[in-house]
């Protein structure tokens, strides 16, 4: 088990919590209060829900702190048909999707992520709630036309060295609202800087900005 990350375990499941990648006290408490309990010790405890239904409802989580692996032989969480890219307002960005994500430490397959976009995490490429400290403000929309693509398919994240990330696959983008949506496919560069004048898209100013940020590890593939 990678290190920092706490397991919970019933008979039929065993879910993990990594607290670094938690930002928000909302889906899991929400949704199974008796699994999910931030007042008890431990907070989370399996025995108190049906697996199937534990496994239904860590895939809310947008973050990826929460993720679960079954000992029942029970269905584990699969990639979602459509990569789903959310904008939020004065946030970071939430990715659902089939997730390759590339950093420093190597590739790592993921269905849920959220990634720092306002430059400040110290959790980086993650999010860590840094953007409140310095009152990151931007609203998630975007003015770009919708093109036509599909939606499914592999979802490569490349972390840029100081610079932006890189998304190449399909995907759909919203904003945190709803209000705006688009599909993409081939490349797409989100700002990660906080700098940029076309947000949530990288327009160059992480130069300017003297942005410092680990990129993906030096085997990756190169955009
Ligand atoms: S849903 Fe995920 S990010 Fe939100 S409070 Fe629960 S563990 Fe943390
Ligand atoms: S990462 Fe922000 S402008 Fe490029």
């Amino acid at each position: 088990m990678p290190p920092g990350i706490h397991e919970y375990e019933s008979k039929d499941i065993v879910v993990r919590f990594d607290p670094k990648r938690c930002i928000h006290a909302a889906e899991c408490v929400k949704r199974m209060p008796a699994v999910f309990e931030r007042d008890r010790k431990p907070w989370v405890d399996p025995s108190q829900g049906d697996a199937d239904a534990i496994a239904a409802v860590v895939p809310h989580c947008p973050t990826g702190a929460l993720s679960f692996s079954r000992k029942d032989g029970g269905s584990e969480e699969a990639a979602p048909d459509r990569n789903l890219v959310r904008v939020v307002a004065d946030g970071p960005i939430y990715i659902h999707g089939d997730i390759e994500l590339h950093t420093s430490d190597g590739v790592a397959k993921q269905t849920r992520v959220a990634l720092c976009r306002c430059g400040a995490a110290h959790n980086k490429p993650y999010c860590d709630n840094s953007h409140q400290d310095i009152g990151f403000r931007h609203d998630g929309n975007f003015t770009r036309q919708p093109a036509t693509a599909e939606l499914g398919g592999p979802l490569e994240v490349h972390l840029r060295e100081n610079g932006p990330i890189q998304l190449i696959g399909n995907l759909q983008l919203e904003s945190g609202d709803g209000s705006h949506a688009m599909l993409c496919s081939g490349q797409t560069w989100m700002c990660r800087c906080g700098h940029s004048e076309n947000k949530p898209f990288c327009d160059g100013a992480h130069k300017r900005a003297g942005f410092e940020a680990a990129g993906e590890a030096a085997q990756s593939r190169q955009g």
